[in-house]
């Protein structure tokens, strides 16, 4: 059979194949077929002519040869095409049937990858006018990116295996072959077979038990783009944090994540209460292993979590907020594409600030929001010196490019704060009411920048006579001048604490005082000394970045003496402080580095940190030796970056 397949595989390369009536109908080569398709820039699929509305997986999953073995049953609405366009990537296809219960096999062609491999490959699948089923058995690769397969020595419990999937940007179809535009929504449902003592949850409806057959059965019932489908296995316990919410994680850190995740119900009414009911009944957390590339992922009713978000002093649940966000910017409106993108994270962003401003305050929330504009004026300044200056524009244009691309602080930071722009000119309580009015309008489908455009313009700015300069935001390089400025008297205060050290004044020195207590005779004695806990972590983030890159490694061993950042298991600080030690030569902090990069696959924070060393030829060799060995255990996400960082032209 294999030989067939391969053997239509090169005859469709070399363009001789033609079979499908539609090609024959439209005198249409494959290439032109795929080329006629085009829906999403990102996609092969031809979901105008024929699109899933429901699929149904049922899977196996063994670690021994870390392969997932699948049929990706998918239930289609047919416009009357002969044939249907599918996204793989990475994935082996063993054969395609048609039908429900009594299935047939079908021809099926494997077009050419694109020229990057970004996209992976098109499958077209030949079918009749009439085809509703489509059944797709396949097996996963090493060369599925979407898998994090990692050994028990890998995880907190260091007993079982885990595994887990990261499906956005484009990824699931490297799990799974599937229409894999954002703009298409399914419902899904899944059979999934585990060893028997691991759990398996998804992005669905979950148990709450590990049961004995390692059999786990899910259902998706509200439409959601592909990029949302997610699967964890490993040994996973739940607890209930409230009425619709809880964390499964590795039993070893479910205590330290419900104390750290208690505010999660306060969140929920919270997060309703400004933009309207949460569609999706429940709300969990799963603490993923280190590795996890990312800080948190919105994977619907099941946001997955880095366990670097566990501070023990929930000062990064901010995080949080924002993944339980997206439960409306994202999942329930979600972006048209992912030049769009910044409707998925620019909203959510906003929205995370405005709960974390009532659950914690203006205060807090300011200087959460500055930190945020600090990276923003970093990327500003990075991408304008880009071969795409244009990427600072809030639509994008990512055509033959990784849409990985678009995941800067321009669509997070600089939509944001479009939003918050808006809000001053618009007034709170107007543009509140006009984004529960966005997201009832548009619940359960997808939203482009032009749509939005034309929605704000209807339903806000004409209505309130609001002069808005819309186009100049989402259009246009850079940050328009009427962008909202924020003032904390806070931050100020921290900037300056560190320009007077940089400058020379012993910060740290004990100092009496002597104060004046109303209704008695004698003063009281007061003792100010600065240490750590007068301040929240992101104060010392910002007192960090604010040091001169000149400062010497006898000015940060000085602080270290003083406020201990160097053993301080705050991973934000973990990573400024890093770098700022780098940067200064101070190799006090090599060996804190070095643990750090073995534990934590994290991208945000490991690859600035590698870009940094990158920087020297000594550095260079000591990263690569550090890479070769925590490299195994990164999420191909992460993997991959870090690689190119380390070993791209140009790096010596
Ligand atoms: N959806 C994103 C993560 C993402 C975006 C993954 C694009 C792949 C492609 C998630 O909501 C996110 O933004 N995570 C942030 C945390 C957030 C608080 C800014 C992260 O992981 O750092
Ligand atoms: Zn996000």
């Amino acid at each position: 059979m294999r030989s067939l397949f391969s053997f239509i595989y090169v005859l469709s390369l070399i363009g001789v194949f033609s079979s499908c009536n539609l090609r024959a109908k439209k005198n249409l080569s494959h290439t032109e077929v795929i080329a006629d398709a085009v829906f999403d820039n990102h996609s092969y699929a031809n979901v105008r002519q024929i699109r899933t509305t429901h699929l149904h997986l049922d899977l196996d999953v063994n670690f021994e040869n870390q392969t997932i073995y699948g049929v990706a049953r998918h239930t289609m609405q047919n416009y009357g095409t002969d044939t249907a366009i599918f996204d793989i990537k990475g994935l082996e296809i063993q054969k395609i049937t048609l039908g429900n219960g009594k299935e047939k096999e079908t021809d099926f062609i494997i077009g050419q990858w694109d020229k990057d491999s970004i996209l992976g490959q098109p499958l077209l699948v030949t079918i009749t006018s009439k085809t509703k089923y489509i059944n797709i058995y396949y097996k996963t690769t090493s060369k599925t990116e979407a898998l994090g397969w990692l050994n028990p020595e890998l995880t907190t419990g260091k007993k079982y295996p885990f595994v887990y999937t990261q499906g956005q940007a484009i990824l699931t179809r490297s799990w799974i072959p599937l229409q894999d535009s954002p703009a298409n929504r399914i419902t899904y449902s899944a059979k999934v077979k585990v060893p028997e003592d691991l759990m398996a949850v998804m992005s669905a409806e979950n148990p709450t038990k590990r049961n004995d057959k390692g059999e786990y059965s899910f259902q998706m019932k509200q439409p959601i783009p592909c990029y949302l489908i997610a699967l964890a296995v490993g040994n996973i316990a739940y607890k209930k944090l409230g009425a619709n919410c809880g964390v499964y994680s590795e039993p070893e850190l479910l205590g330290s994540s419900a104390n750290e995740f208690s505010d999660l119900p306060r969140m929920i009414q919270t997060a309703e209460k400004l933009y309207g009911k949460y569609r999706w009944e429940q709300y969990d957390l799963l603490v993923l292993p280190y590795s996890f590339p990312f800080g948190g992922m919105e994977n619907p009713r099941l946001t997955f979590v880095n366990p670097t978000v566990i501070a023990g002093d929930k000062s990064l649940v901010s995080v949080i907020a924002h993944e339980l966000a997206h439960s409306w910017s994202g999942n329930l409106v979600t972006n048209r594409s992912w030049d769009d993108f910044w409707l998925n994270e620019g909203f959510t962003v906003y929205f995370e600030n405005r709960i974390m401003e009532a659950l914690y305050g203006k205060e807090i929330a300011d200087i959460l929001a500055l930190i945020e504009f600090q990276e923003l004026q970093d990327d500003l300044k990075e991408i304008g010196q880009s071969e795409h200056p244009e990427d600072t524009r809030l639509k994008l244009q990512l055509r033959g490019r990784d849409p990985d691309d678009g995941l800067t602080d321009i669509a997070y930071v600089k939509g944001a704060f479009f939003l918050k722009s808006l809000e001053r000119d618009a007034g709170r309580e107007r543009l509140d009411k006009f984004l529960n009015s966005y997201f009832k309008a548009f619940a359960f489908k997808t939203v482009s920048s032009e749509t939005f455009i034309e929605y704000l313009d209807k339903n806000l700015l004409v209505p309130q006579k609001i002069n808005f300069n819309t186009n100049e935001w989402v259009y246009q390089k850079g940050i328009p001048k009427n962008c909202f400025q924020i003032i904390s008297p806070r931050f100020n205060e921290i900037q300056s604490l560190a320009d007077r050290f940089a400058k020379g004044e012993n910060i740290f020195k004990r100092k009496v005082k002597w104060i004046k207590i109303k209704g008695r005779k004698k003063k009281k004695k007061q003792v100010i000394q600065l240490t750590r806990d007068k301040h929240i972590a992101q104060e010392w983030q910002a007192f960090i970045r604010r040091l001169p890159n000149t400062i010497s490694a006898e000015k940060l061993r000085e602080i270290d003496n003083n406020l201990h950042f160097r053993t301080w298991t705050n991973s934000e600080i973990q990573y400024e402080w890093f770098i700022k030690g780098i940067r200064a030569n101070y190799s006090d902090i090599l060996p804190a580095t070095e643990r750090f990069l073995l534990k934590v696959g994290r991208r945000k924070y490991v690859a600035p940190i590698y870009k940094e060393l990158a920087k020297t030829p000594k550095n260079l060799k000591w990263a690569r030796e550090v890479f070769s060995k925590a490299g195994e255990h990164y999420h191909p996400v992460t993997k991959n970056t870090v690689q190119e960082m380390l070993y791209a032209n140009g790096v010596k």
